[in-house]
């Protein structure tokens, strides 16, 4: 449907923009979008390279209306809709290594930052925040990344429209996002593990409660990791940071 949206030619950052809407009374659906940040925010600290006209800088504020153990399902969501993206409107071979980053080829080419912000009665609203990396040169990307960085152009050698690659996310963000509301997770969360690269694979993975080692054996309900440790067990992981040992 039709929903508000906001576009800056530069911005700090777009989640930042998108949480003073929300608090302000925005509604779900309200979609931030800029051509450049200049404090754009990456998971657990870092920052999101964001130089001008060349990515996808976006926020949406959601007011999910969930159990409570449903909200989680957001996050594979939102990547699962990121990754159908790149690969039906620019036939690139993009996976999902849970929970957030999108690879082509091992080499991330967007991210997704999901900021949950609660009140006395349980979640306020979240801000789904998604940068991709469009029209960048491998070239341009800084050298110190964990991750090696790609783009659609990298992969592709040719100018991509941004704005066709946004309405494609966007259409493909509402309907897995409709589907969720409506009560059917299946065919998303089927999707999110076919595109996963995590799955069978041996890991480290890095917790708020320390490093676990193991080998993922499935993406559960919620959108949790199940890993195997070397004793057997399996570990339900909300969230983590994940190297790929295999
Ligand atoms: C990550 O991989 O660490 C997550 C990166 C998320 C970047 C996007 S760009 C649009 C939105 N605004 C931000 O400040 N961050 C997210």
């Amino acid at each position: 449907g039709r929903k508000e949206y906001l576009y800056y030619q530069e911005i700090d950052s777009t989640n930042s923009q998108a949480k003073a809407l929300a608090s302000k009374g925005y509604p779900e659906g309200t979609l931030v979008v800029a051509d450049m940040q200049t404090a754009g925010r990456g998971r657990r600290g870092r920052s999101w390279y964001s130089p001008g006209s060349q990515g996808i800088y976006m926020s949406i504020i959601l007011r999910p209306v969930l159990p409570l153990k449903e909200i989680s399902r957001i996050s594979l969501l939102v990547a699962v809709a990121v990754a159908e993206t790149l690969a039906e409107e620019l036939n690139l071979p993009a996976c999902i290594k849970w929970p957030n980053d999108i690879l082509i080829d091992n080499k991330k080419i967007a991210g997704i930052l999901s900021e949950v912000v609660t009140d006395m009665d349980g979640i306020e609203y979240i801000v789904v925040g998604i940068g991709l990396n469009i029209n960048n040169q491998p070239q341009d990307f800084p050298s110190d990344f964990r991750t090696p960085a790609t783009s659609a152009m990298a992969e592709d050698r040719c100018l991509v429209s941004r704005v066709k690659v946004l309405q494609g996310l966007l259409a493909r963000l509402e309907s897995h996002y409709l589907d969720l509301l409506a009560g059917r997770f299946a065919g998303t969360l089927e999707k999110g593990k076919s595109l996963s690269v995590v799955i069978g694979q041996e890991l480290k993975l890095d917790t708020i409660n320390g490093v676990l080692q193991g080998q993922a054996v499935d993406i559960d309900d919620h959108g949790f990791l199940l890993l195997r440790d070397q004793s057997g067990i399996i570990h339900t992981i909300m969230s983590g940071e994940i190297t790929i040992l295999s």
